[in-house]
């Protein structure tokens, strides 16, 4: 069951769940959901977190690519404390200079022609309303998606979610889908037509492995939105605002979507989403037509406009692309064979399982996460993570067996 249920974060942590963690959890006030690594996480400094024992741990995980400043990031507190006291919330109906300076701060490094900013709470959120943005100005059924996708939870969201078929729990399914094969340019072309509203991907599939699209595949899906009439919507809930070493991986590929969200790493670890259009979709949007209680709050634009700021101020983009080559030239080692995906959303592909890999890493105390392929270790870790941290990883990954310990016997 753990598997066809298997969702973003208990993909990322089923690995290393023991089962007295889990009928621990299963005994207290929470819904027993989650498979969890079996720790309790007490507290967060830099890039190492500490469990309750006072056992500390490199962290190659960062809260599912979320703490993207680390832990106890210092701007990040002022923020948080400084907007606290000046005004703890009000609602989209008034406006909020933070609010608005945010807003212009994604602007700033998102690809240039994305103007206009809508926040929200989530990643899901942020791509429920961006499909519902493609159905308002096509009025159009359907929507090409990628095969291995991860959208979330929400009932639009899930609907273009790969596996859906096992656990899609709503009794119908909102929309026409077509999926096409991860990567497949013929497939893509065949599936945009005049009936499609929207084509969407993550240029970088996270929860699949940190798996990325090839720039063919990207541009093509650009040229084949454009001539059909349908938008093009990429998802960087994962691998946006820095994680690919650029703003956005838009950037990398060279190619402006109608539509880009993001969420996770964008406040810092405040729950967060926003989606990004052009001045001309913009301009096609009514009022009333999108809406949020909490989106754009006070708190969280605060944390926004911080972590963006400490993103250009300290330079992390650059560090993004540093680390993440060092992670390329030194961790094919031990039972690592190959290495894929984009800047700081990195996969350890393995000789051996994932969950072993997982364990071991864990016994010396690094934290990775996993993903939908068994033999993929899957990296995401504060944007922050420096060089010294990579050696420490490369050197456990180097003691760690190629083959299990009964096949090397053999
Ligand atoms: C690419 C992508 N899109 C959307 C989501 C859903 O985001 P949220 O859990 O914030 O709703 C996730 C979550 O893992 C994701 O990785």
């Amino acid at each position: 069951m753990g598997v066809v249920l298997m969702s973003a974060q208990s993909a990322a942590t089923q690995a290393a769940s023991t089962p007295a963690a889990s009928s621990a959890a299963g005994a207290g006030p929470l819904l027993d959901v989650f498979d969890r690594m079996g720790m309790t996480v007490a507290l967060g400094d830099g890039v190492t977190v500490e469990d309750s024992t006072g056992r500390r741990y490199i962290d190659f995980y960062g809260g599912h690519a979320v703490a993207s400043l680390g832990y106890g990031h210092q701007r990040l507190l002022d923020a948080l404390t400084g907007q606290a006291q000046r005004l703890f919330f009000q609602s989209n109906a008034v406006d909020l200079e933070v609010r608005t300076r945010a807003a212009a701060a994604l602007v700033r490094i998102a690809p240039k022609g994305l103007t206009k900013v809508f926040f929200v709470n989530s990643g899901a959120e942020a791509n429920e309303n961006a499909l519902r943005i493609a159905f308002l100005v096509t009025r159009r059924p359907k929507v090409v998606a990628v095969s291995g996708a991860f959208h979330g939870r929400t009932a639009a969201a899930a609907a273009i979610t790969d596996h859906h078929e096992t656990w899609y729990a709503f009794p119908r399914m909102p929309f026409d889908v077509s999926w096409v094969p991860f990567d497949d340019v013929a497939a893509l072309r065949a599936a945009v037509d005049r009936d499609t509203a929207a084509v969407i991907f993550e240029p970088v599939q996270g929860v699949a492995g940190a798996r990325a699209l090839s720039r063919n595949f990207v541009q093509a899906a650009r040229a084949a939105a454009t001539q059909a009439g349908a938008l093009l919507i990429l998802d960087e809930v994962q691998i946006g605002v820095g994680r690919s070493g650029h703003g956005f991986a838009a950037d990398h590929y060279g190619v402006l979507p109608d539509v880009l969200t993001t969420a996770k790493g964008i406040a810092g670890g405040f729950p967060c989403g926003a989606l990004l259009v052009g001045d001309a979709l913009a301009a096609q949007l009514k009022k009333g037509q999108l809406g949020t209680t909490f989106g754009g709050g006070p708190l969280a634009c605060a944390l926004v406009e911080a972590t963006l700021q400490a993103i250009e101020e300290d330079r992390v983009l650059e560090r993004v692309r540093r680390v993440s080559k060092r992670i390329l030239e030194t961790c094919r080692v031990g039972p690592v064979e190959a290495i894929q995906g984009l800047g700081l959303l990195l996969g350890l592909k393995c000789t051996r399982p994932a969950k072993e890999v997982l364990a071991e890493l864990r016994a010396r105390g690094i934290l990775a996460g996993s993903s939908h392929d068994p033999k993929v270790v899957r990296l995401l870790p504060p944007l922050v993570v420096e060089e010294e941290h990579v050696a420490q990883l490369a050197a456990a990954l180097a003691s760690l067996p190629r083959q299990a310990a009964l096949e090397n016997s053999r």
